[in-house]
């Protein structure tokens, strides 16, 4: 990826030379979603082996598959694949989890990126009905926790083989700690990914490190639809005057997968300072 110039608008996106994560296998749930994507395509640039993880978007994940660079190391063989990972059904993700053993014999890395939402003005009550908070907590606290049980196996295989510990990141949000985002419930459904991301690392060492990251808006294809003035408004909140590029939001799981080997249960923000202001 080439690097752009330090203007305030465009960040800096530092080349990887595909030895970051050389040999490392990676599990991205959400893999083909706007963040997913990005998450995928700089683990693949760092040198990892990427399972894109899908629920409905089979083909897109396919072909974001195909697409992922392969670094040296592989011999020509296409390293990448798309797997179904419907979080919400912890069979299935045991499933996949078997799938990844027979294929890779291993997972190093697991993001936990699947999510959902809908917009709904906070003080409108009636508007959350039932069956939308119960499909939100159940993608995005049930779901990253039924991702963990499933690979629990298989990471503490790698963090117990002496090169390291193996690594959980879970996507969470500044709304967990800002209140502030599309609904009440998904504020609040990402405050309990943070608090699930220390309890799990306390649980899980020293074989697994678990870690959020944690984006302020993100310039992805959804966000970019949005109104162009609601847009500039929330790059004005925001003390760096822009959104994330969700390359940064990636960049910040590759930070935590090869460099910040002594980080565990801690909320990585990636949200231009949004909270001070
Ligand atoms: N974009 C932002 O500004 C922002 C900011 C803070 C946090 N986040 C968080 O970042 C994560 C990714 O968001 P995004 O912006 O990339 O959203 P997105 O483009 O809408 O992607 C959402 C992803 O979640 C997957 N998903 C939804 N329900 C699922 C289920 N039941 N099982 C498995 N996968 C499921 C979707 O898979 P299919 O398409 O295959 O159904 C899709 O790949 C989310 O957790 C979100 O809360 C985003």
């Amino acid at each position: 990826m080439a690097t752009t110039a330090p203007d305030n608008q465009s960040p800096v996106i530092r080349r990887l030379d595909g030895t970051e994560l050389a040999g490392k296998v990676a599990v991205v749930t959400g893999g083909s979603g706007g963040l997913g994507a990005a998450i995928c395509q700089r683990l693949a640039e760092a040198g990892a082996a990427v399972v894109v993880g899908y629920n409905s978007s089979q083909q897109p994940a396919e072909l974001l598959a195909s697409q992922l660079p392969v670094v040296a190391g592989y011999n020509g063989e296409q390293p990448h694949c798309a797997l179904a990972a419907p979080v919400t059904d912890g069979a299935a993700m045991k499933q996949m989890a078997e799938q990844v053993s027979e294929r890779y014999g291993r997972c190093d890395i697991l993001i936990n990126c699947a999510g959902t939402t809908r917009y709904c003005p906070h003080d409108d009550l009636e508007g959350l009905d039932d069956e939308l908070i119960d499909r939100i907590l159940a993608t995005n606290v049930r779901g990253p926790f039924a991702s963990v049980r499933a690979f629990k196996s298989l990471l503490q295989q790698s963090g117990s083989a002496g090169q390291g510990s193996s690594l959980v990141v879970n996507i969470s949000s500044i709304a967990a700690v800002t209140a502030m985002g599309s609904n009440v419930i998904y504020c609040a459904s990402k405050a309990a990914v943070d608090n699930m991301t220390r309890s799990l690392a306390r649980a899980l060492a020293p074989a697994i490190r678990v870690v959020s990251v944690a984006p302020g808006l993100a310039d992805t294809e959804f966000v970019k639809q949005m109104d162009q003035s609601w847009r500039d408004e929330q790059a004005e909140r925001t003390p760096l005057k822009r959104l994330a590029a969700p390359e940064e939001v990636a960049d910040a799981v590759i930070a935590a997968a090869a460099y910040l080997t002594f980080t565990t249960g801690n909320i990585i923000a990636v949200d231009g300072g949004r909270p001070l202001s």
